[in-house]
C-alpha cells in the first residue's frame, strides 16, 4: 500500500485541482489531502470563499481522494507523515524546494501546475465583472424565474 500526502486550500475547486489530484492518486494506492483549516488560512492572511466543512465535502466527493484531514499548522507535516505511513509527500511545483527537508522521512515530489487557472485568478475575474454585467445576469435569472413560475402555473 503506497500512501501519498498533499496539502492545500482547494477553494473554488477547479480543473487545476482535479488534474493535480488525478496525478497524485496515480502515484500510489491511497491519497490523503491535508486541507487548510479556516483558522490556518487566517494565520497566513488568506480567506477562502467556501468554509473548511464545504471544501472538505467537495474534496471527499472527488474520486481521487481517499481521506481528508485538517491542516492546522505548518509543523504538522512530519507527524502526519509518520502517523499515516506516508510514502510520497507531493505538492504542485509552486512549492518547489519548500519541503525538501521532509525527504529524510519519505519521497518528496513537486508536480507541474496546470497553466492559466488558479483560485486567486477566478476571484479576481469575478470581482472585475462590471456592475452592468451583473445586472444582465440578474435580469436573465429573473427572466428564468418568471418562465419557471409560468411553467409551474400552467401544469
Ligand atoms: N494547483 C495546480 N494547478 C493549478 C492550481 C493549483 O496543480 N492551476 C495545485 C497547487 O500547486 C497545490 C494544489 O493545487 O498543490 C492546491 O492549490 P491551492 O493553492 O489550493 O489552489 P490555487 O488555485 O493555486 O489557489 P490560489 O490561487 O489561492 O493559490
Amino acid at each position: 500500500m503506497k500512501v501519498i500526502l498533499t496539502y492545500g486550500t482547494f477553494d473554488l475547486f477547479h480543473v487545476g485541482h482535479v488534474r493535480l489530484l488525478e496525478r497524485l492518486a496515480s502515484l500510489g494506492d491511497k491519497l490523503i489531502v491535508g486541507l487548510s483549516s479556516d483558522e490556518f488560512n487566517k494565520s497566513k492572511g488568506k480567506s477562502s470563499f467556501f468554509s473548511y466543512e464545504e471544501r472538505a465535502e467537495i474534496l471527499a466527493a472527488c474520486k481521487y481522494v481517499d481521506l481528508v484531514i485538517p491542516e492546522r499548522e505548518w509543523e504538522q507535516k512530519e507527524s502526519d507523515i509518520n502517523k499515516y505511513n506516508v510514502d510520497i509527500f507531493a505538492m504542485g511545483d509552486d512549492w518547489k524546494g519548500h519541503f525538501d527537508s521532509l525527504s529524510s522521512l519519505c519521497q518528496v515530489v513537486y508536480l507541474p501546475r496546470t497553466k492559466s487557472i488558479s483560485t486567486s485568478e477566478i476571484k479576481t475575474l469575478i470581482a472585475d465583472l462590471k456592475k452592468n454585467d451583473l445586472n444582465k445576469v440578474q435580469k436573465s435569472l429573473n427572466d428564468a424565474i418568471e418562465i419557471i413560475k409560468k411553467l409551474n402555473y400552467s401544469e
